[in-house]
């Protein structure tokens, strides 16, 4: 079974491997090919690759190629894990942003709008490509804005496109753990929109654990999105929502610690990983070993403001590998093998919730297996957080139009519409700066 990975260069492949490389069982992955623009990168990452499968018997062969065709034709599987721009293009939609005052972040706010709009033209090519070239393979989207991309890319693709996330899961796991409860054999009821949903409910043996813990300050205490929300606002919520709903519903504290960083996460790491990069191609060192060390100092630190302005303390250790390699995976081998998996995935919203169209992608739990990925019935989000959702749903379906027809108007209207920029005026500017530093957005008129 083939595999190709886009982004193949990237810091996160290594861990897409060490996850193959652990996989023995039937019809598993025999070949991978890391696909990048940059062949400087590749080789770095391919050396890394090297060193994890010494001395592993059959270890999935690994090509690595800079043409795009070649390294979607014969693939069964392709996972799409690219950041338009870089992580210079990110420290950009950060920066820019919080000069204005507003959210400068990853995926969330103006930050995720400009991110969404370099990164939907070149999704949609891809996507275009796969239907030409591999129109049987499955493509896994990791690329952020992890919704709003996937569901440009099932414009292309129908169903075959499913996306990704590691947050839903991680906060599953842990809500579990503190309720001493088997993360495997809970459900896990988690419902919205990527890096915008709630856990309302954990089942075990049919019985909601979830209430014990709303009700009790000292559990809420003890993990991480009990201590980011605090007791008072989960008990009024009712919920636990997704850490991303920190940027939501403690806006004003995360733009003041963003803005008063000494840098942003991504100008942090660009020069983490442009000092890793340089040195993996180094004879004299392990490439693999510096690998392993700049992981562990990224995780170490990964929204590390947001934990300090809230008071939040430091993430738990044994808690600090973000798992999309774990999601991927389980994906990859419940549709390869049909082995039915209960997995929370983006995917076509068909009649899920009911307040969107069935097109517009949604993160949900899904039924998976040998034909893809099936949402599953969910009860309805409560008027909060449908009006939230359909906000949100709202500013992408801009995007996507701003970026097929090039209208700067959808453009300035995809980030005036965000509930987190406050003002016409600015999102005129955001346009305007965005569109001054990041070359890809220049098809905007
Ligand atoms: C989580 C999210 C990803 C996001 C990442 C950022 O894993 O689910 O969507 O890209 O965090 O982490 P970073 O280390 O790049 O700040
Ligand atoms: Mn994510």
């Amino acid at each position: 079974m083939r595999l190709t990975i886009l982004g193949g260069g990237g810091f996160r492949v290594p861990l897409v491997y060490g996850a193959l490389l652990g996989d023995r069982a039937e019809g598993r992955v025999t070949h991978v090919v890391l696909h990048d623009l940059d062949a400087a990168r590749l080789s770095a990452v391919s050396r890394v690759l090297a060193e994890q499968a010494a001395g592993v018997p059959d270890a999935p062969e690994v090509t690595a190629t800079t043409d795009l065709d070649e390294a979607l034709r014969g693939a069964d599987f392709v996972f799409s894990a690219i950041r338009v721009g870089g992580l210079q293009g990110r420290a950009d939609d950060e920066r820019v942003a919080l000069a204005e005052g507003v959210l400068g972040q990853e995926t969330v706010g103006a930050g995720g709008i400009a991110y969404g709009l370099r990164t939907v033209p070149v999704a949609v090519d891809i996507a275009r490509r796969v239907a030409r070239l591999a129109p049987d393979a499955w493509v896994i989207n990791f690329t952020n804005p992890a919704g709003l991309v996937t569901e440009a890319m099932s414009r292309h693709l129908g169903d075959r496109v499913i996306g990704i996330c590691d947050s839903p899961v991680g906060l599953g796991r842990r809500i579990a753990r503190v309720l001493g409860a088997d993360p495997d054999q809970a459900w896990i009821d988690y419902v919205g929109l990527n890096h915008l949903g709630w856990v309302r409910g954990l089942r075990v043996a049919g019985r909601d654990e979830l209430p014990r813990l709303l009700a009790d300050p000292a559990l809420l205490g003890s993990f991480e999105e009990g201590r980011l929300f605090g007791p008072e606002w989960l008990g009024s919520l009712g919920a636990i929502p997704n850490e991303y709903l920190h940027y939501y519903y403690f806006n004003r504290e995360a733009v003041r610690a963003y803005r008063t960083a000494e840098r942003t996460r991504g100008a942090f790491l660009r020069d983490q990983q442009e000092r890793f990069y340089a040195e993996a191609g180094r004879a004299d060192v392990s490439a693999l070993e510096l690998w392993d060390r700049t992981r562990a100092e990224r995780e170490a630190t990964y929204m590390a403001e947001n934990r300090q302005a809230a008071g939040a303390g430091e993430r738990e250790a044994d808690d600090l590998s973000g798992g999309y390699e774990k999601v991927a995976l389980a994906l990859m081998r419940a549709v390869a093998r049909n082995e039915r998996a209960t997995l929370i995935l983006n995917v076509r919203n068909r009649g899920t919730l009911c307040v969107l169209d069935p097109e517009a992608v949604v993160e949900v739990p899904c039924l998976v297996d040998a034909n893809g990925a099936h949402p599953m019935a969910v009860d309805p989000l409560p008027g909060h957080a449908t009006a939230l959702v359909c906000a949100v749903k709202a500013v992408e379906r801009d995007v996507l139009a701003a970026a097929e027809s090039g209208s700067r108007a959808t453009a300035v209207r995809a980030f005036a519409l965000h509930p987190l920029v406050d003002s016409v005026a600015v999102a005129r500017r955001l346009v305007d700066g965005y569109t001054a530093v990041h070359p890809g957005l220049a098809y905007l008129r």
